[in-house]
């Protein structure tokens, strides 16, 4: 039996994961937010003392990175390195350039490749990240290509930020992202790029509710 895979890849602060985890929990398929997974390697980087730009330094380290995804009973994707849970942790601001590094390696992108696909071979899944439609998934039986001008994205980062205290200002926050999409379009090894066959979902000018609704419309026709 195949089951269903759906891609959404796209720029950071899309609004991707807000999206992709409301739409999968509404169609009963397993969320799966891949950039979390490189988040936990630039974390295990740093703690390990090794330069992230540099691949020979981060080869060694992957023979004793333990990572692992797990689905807790709050339906939330936890991230864990050995045993530690460091689902929060992943999401401070340092750690989003930290992933961006390591996800330049191609090194670390094949150490991460089979644990992505296993993930699609025994369950429906919604998997989100950069590199879904056109690497990982090729295969998707929808692919989606999410995102949203630069300086709306950078708007709803800096609103978030704001309402968990950060001191970052609306310039500080345009310039990582325009940053961080230059680093992960750039990139030699599977840059972020729209699949042939995606879905272009821009989502500028809506608010989630109506992004949601796209992004079911989407699947819901290709399905
Ligand atoms: O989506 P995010 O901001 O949590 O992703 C963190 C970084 O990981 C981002 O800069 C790009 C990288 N990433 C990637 O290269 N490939 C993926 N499939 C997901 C994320």
């Amino acid at each position: 039996m195949s089951f269903i895979s759906v891609a959404i890849d796209g720029p950071a602060g899309a609004g991707k994961s807000t999206i992709a985890r409301r739409v999968a929990g509404e169609l009963g398929y397993l969320y799966v937010d891949t950039g979390a997974i490189y988040r936990t390697v630039g974390l295990y980087a740093k703690r390990m003392g090794a330069d992230v730009y540099s691949e020979e330094a981060i080869i060694p380290l992957l023979d004793q990175l333990q990572i692992t995804m797990k689905v807790e009973a709050d339906g939330v994707q936890h991230m864990y390195l050995g045993t530690e849970d460091v689902t929060g942790k992943i999401r401070e601001p340092e750690v989003s350039m930290l992933a961006s590094a390591v996800s330049a390696h191609g090194a670390v992108r094949s150490f991460l490749l089979d644990m992505q696909r296993d993930l699609a071979k025994s369950q429906n899944v919604l998997m989100d990240g950069r590199d879904i439609g056109t690497v990982v998934l090729p295969d998707a039986t929808v692919k989606i290509f999410l995102t949203a001008k630069p300086e709306v994205r950078a708007l709803r980062r800096w609103k978030e930020l704001r309402e968990k205290g950060a001191p970052d200002t609306f310039e500080q926050v345009l310039e990582d992202v325009i940053s961080r999409d230059y680093n992960d379009s750039h990139r030699a090894v599977a840059p972020l790029r729209q699949a042939d066959d995606a879905v272009l979902a821009d989502t500028s000018e809506l608010t989630l509710e109506e992004s949601i609704q796209l992004i079911l419309d989407i699947i819901k026709e290709k399905i």
